[in-house]
């Protein structure tokens, strides 16, 4: 007898619902490591015998080489069991002792995860490498900066780019936060109250490479709180990425014409054979809604579960892997597409000085050469603006003689400084304070990032020799 006897009538249609055995395929190598980590701390405390212990353990490899048959299970628990009994015969069933499908599913979601999350946090880690190198040769690159999609300040490509990557940088912050949360053992708490036998949890948190226990029993089954942490990171992440892919767009029309994407990253129409389509770009922005309708999905399906174990969680799982595909592809595919692209260099320095977009420094200038208030040379530049011509030192005479009471040409305000506080590049010079686009300091921004991304990868090495190592000693244990 199986434990996935029904409870009588079966139908294939009651069995597909209650079926999670597509998702599960996403955790089938976890759960033999986890069966093999409670075997070695069943048999260490003389709850299973060695003999059975070492008959299941070949029964498990057989299962990883050669899969597995699928009856009418309800899950990859089931299946595995049933396989093992198959093989082993009845003692195979002494595997589930002191355990329950509820903290196996568990345990078995946080360690595909916690894989899932390190790929993650190296692919995000690529990324934010190609937007920091990328800026490295563009901190002379001048651009136009916006505010409500409207010509605002001149500004730099390293200094845009940056911003990207500092966005990223905070998002795979996010993600190693969660990683502590996620990385933790549920194994041992059993259906929800824990067993009566005398099993070491502990035990199993070390052997699987966990930190820590989720310690409370009823708890370590009920929660999914790191799965709906984890979307939340993924969706703020994707938020960003979006933007991103949205300024690829954008950028790319012919109305803006700022880059080109590499063909690889665009496609053709089925209709209009001049057309460059930037469709990775938007399938980025996309998916984004995707990911952002998972978190939504779960967050509706915990919000009125009673502790502890029902149902309802195994759908959430799905929305998990699939936002886990969404986001990893579209981070790889951003970075290759960032990568490639064609910056219109031209185009970027003839368009930062469109829109009378250094009308800011230029009343800037007439504060710190002339001592008027800001706001009083604010007013004066708002009318040469709405000329819509480049003023004349005349003209500027003419208008802060009304506005201020004096003309800026007596005091010491030159024709030079005109020139200047006209020209987009010595815009972008004179603003090196701290974060500024000024190449001074984007050169040191970049630095700095090359220097945070450097420590990050040294993190997720450290993250995965630790459960390398873990997980190496466990394949050794017989
Ligand atoms: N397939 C189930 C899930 O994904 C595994 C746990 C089933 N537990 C139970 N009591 N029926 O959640």
């Amino acid at each position: 007898m199986f434990r996935n006897q029904r409870l009588g009538k079966t139908s294939q249609d009651v069995l597909d619902y209650l079926s999670s055995l597509e998702a599960d395929k996403r955790i089938f190598k976890a759960d033999l490591l986890v069966d093999r980590a409670h075997l070695i701390m069943l048999k260490e405390n003389g709850l299973v015998s060695s003999k059975v212990c070492s008959d299941i353990f070949l029964e498990l490899e057989k299962l990883e080489k050669n899969g597995y048959i699928i009856g009418n299970e309800e899950d990859v628990h089931e299946v595995i069991e049933k396989n093992v009994i198959v093989g082993a015969g009845p003692d195979g069933g002494r595997m589930h002792t002191g355990r329950s499908r509820n903290d196996e599913v568990a345990t078995c979601i946080r360690l595909a995860l916690r894989g899932e999350m390190l790929d993650l946090m190296h692919e995000q880690l690529s990324l934010i490498r190609t937007l920091v190198e990328l800026a490295e040769k563009h901190t002379t690159t001048i651009i136009p900066g916006f505010t409500h999609t409207q010509h605002a300040q001149p500004t730099t490509l390293a200094h845009h780019l940056l911003a990207h990557a500092d966005a990223a940088g905070r998002d795979l912050a996010r993600l190693e936060d969660a990683y502590l949360r996620v990385n933790q053992s549920p194994l041992g708490a059993a259906a929800f109250a824990s067993t009566g036998f005398k099993i070491d949890r502990q035990r199993t948190c070390n052997l699987l490479g966990f930190e820590g226990l989720v310690e409370n029993s009823m708890d370590a089954v009920s929660t999914r709180d790191f799965i709906l942490e984890v979307l939340a990171d993924l969706s703020i992440l994707m938020v960003n990425q979006s933007r991103l892919a949205e300024e690829l767009v954008l950028w790319s029309t012919s109305e803006f014409g700022y880059l080109e994407l590499d063909n690889l990253y665009a496609s053709t129409s089925s209709i209009m054979p001049q057309k460059k389509n930037p469709d990775t770009a938007e399938l980025a922005r996309g998916k984004t809604g995707s990911v952002l309708g998972s978190l939504m999905a779960v967050l509706s399906i915990c919000k009125g579960l009673p502790l502890s174990y029902n149902r309802d969680l195994q759908e959430v799982t799905p929305h998990l892997w699939r936002s886990m595909d969404w986001t990893r592809s579209t981070v790889r595919i951003l970075d290759g597409c960032v990568s490639s692209l064609k910056f219109n260099l031209e185009r970027l320095e003839q368009c930062a000085g469109a829109g009378f977009s250094t009308a800011t420094e230029l009343a800037d200038s007439l504060v710190r050469i002339t001592g008027m208030p800001f706001r009083t040379a604010h007013l004066i530049v708002g009318r040469i603006a709405a000329s819509g011509r480049r003023p004349d030192l005349g003209e500027l005479d003419s208008i802060s003689l009304e506005y201020a009471g004096f003309r800026p040409s007596e005091h010491d305000f030159s024709e030079a400084n005109l020139e200047r506080a006209l020209d987009p590049r010595s815009n972008v010079a004179l603003r090196a304070n701290t974060g500024g686009p000024a190449p001074v300091e984007t050169e040191r921004m970049i630095r700095d990032r090359l220097g945070r991304i450097a420590e990050g990868e040294e993190r997720l090495a450290g993250r995965r020799s630790r459960v390398e190592k873990a997980l190496g000693e466990l394949g050794k244990e017989r």
